[in-house]
């Protein structure tokens, strides 16, 4: 049983100022300047063309957050901001903190949204801001690059000839499952906007011979060609649960015989309660997309079934099911 909750608790949940020191701090790009350097707040004001007399009490909340470090007038970076949040650094994840940060008046309109059941918005971000949808698929990739040999490997794809990756966004499954298997090939399928992207991805991981580009929208067009397998990684939230079955339903045309499809998501468990990033998830997606959701396992069975789908299985709880034609 988790423990209760305390008064504490509830207003440490409840006061957000943290999340958005944290998200200005980013925005304004504090970090970088303290890079390998102690300054003073006077330096950093004047690098970054701020107000001094505000910044300080920033910069000295986010020492209190453990972000920074001060020894007498001078600021310098934890090693976790010097590693992630300082925009030369090779592991920066600034990106996925400035989307969250260009999100936040949509937040605002959660009351509103509550009461109305109308998303403030009609677009999702990869729509709306595709350039800071780019940058966070590079990081995404990043961090995804380290668990997509393994995705692979437990996959079993010796046979299949053809892979179809829906949404596919840096390609970061496509090159993992290409260089699992030698025999495979891929089409990713996104956006033009993101397929910018994904073709440098693929470019830079020498794989331009293995990997196809698919413009488009997986709402609006087909998909071109006929595959073995068929992956739809984090795609399902950006559209109601009656959009998704028509999509399971068209890749269930462009399959071979025997062809599967394997869903990968964030998926809540039967009482929707958990996991709990899931349900707060359900939330920011709510907000931020016109019709989007989160899914339990059963549903994506449901649409997986049917589309035709038979062998439908969990691969993993609350994460991944296949199903084959
Ligand atoms: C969260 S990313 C997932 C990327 C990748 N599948 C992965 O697991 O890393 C969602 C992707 O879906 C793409 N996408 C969203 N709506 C789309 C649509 N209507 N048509 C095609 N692609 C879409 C976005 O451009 C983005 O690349």
């Amino acid at each position: 049983m988790p423990r209760e909750l305390s008064l504490a608790d509830i207003f440490q949940i409840g006061y957000y100022w943290e999340t958005k020191i944290l998200l200005t701090a980013v925005k304004l790009d504090l970090f970088t300047p303290l890079k390998g350097e102690a300054l003073t707040v006077h330096q950093v004001a004047e690098v970054l063309a701020l107000n001094a007399r505000v910044l300080d009490l920033v910069m000295n909340a986010l020492v209190a957050m453990r972000v920074l470090r001060k020894e007498g007038k001078h600021f310098h970076n934890t090693p976790v901001a010097e590693r992630y949040l300082v925009q030369s650094s090779s592991e920066y994840v600034g990106h996925l903190l400035l989307l969250h940060d260009a999100e936040w008046n949509n937040w605002g309109q959660l009351e509103e949204t509550v009461r109305t059941g109308q998303s403030p918005v009609n677009q999702h971000v990869f729509e709306t801001h595709p350039e800071l949808g780019a940058k966070v698929l590079t990081v995404l990739d990043r961090i995804g690059r380290g668990s997509g040999p393994a995705l692979a490997q437990r996959l079993q794809l010796q046979e299949a000839k053809q892979m179809l990756d829906i949404g596919g966004g840096a390609g970061t499954n496509a090159m993992a499952f290409c260089r699992e298997y030698p025999g495979l090939s891929a089409t990713v399928f996104d956006l033009p906007q993101t397929l910018t992207v994904t073709k440098q991805c693929v470019e830079d991981a020498g794989l331009s011979d293995r990997i196809r580009f698919q413009a488009g929208n997986f709402h609006e067009d087909a998909f071109q060609g006929t595959f073995d397998v068929a992956l739809m990684s984090d795609i399902l939230h950006y559209q109601d649960g009656k959009t998704n079955a028509a999509l399971v339903a068209k890749v269930h045309g462009c399959l071979i015989a025997g062809g599967r499809l394997i869903i990968k998501d964030r998926f809540l468990d039967p009482s929707r309660t958990s996991p709990a990033w899931t349900t707060a998830f359900a939330v920011h997606i709510l907000v931020n997309t016109e019709k989007g959701d989160c899914f339990t396992i059963e549903e994506s069975r449901k649409w997986m079934e049917q589309a035709g789908f038979s062998a439908v299985e969990e691969l993993e709880p609350c994460a991944m099911i296949q199903g084959t034609k």
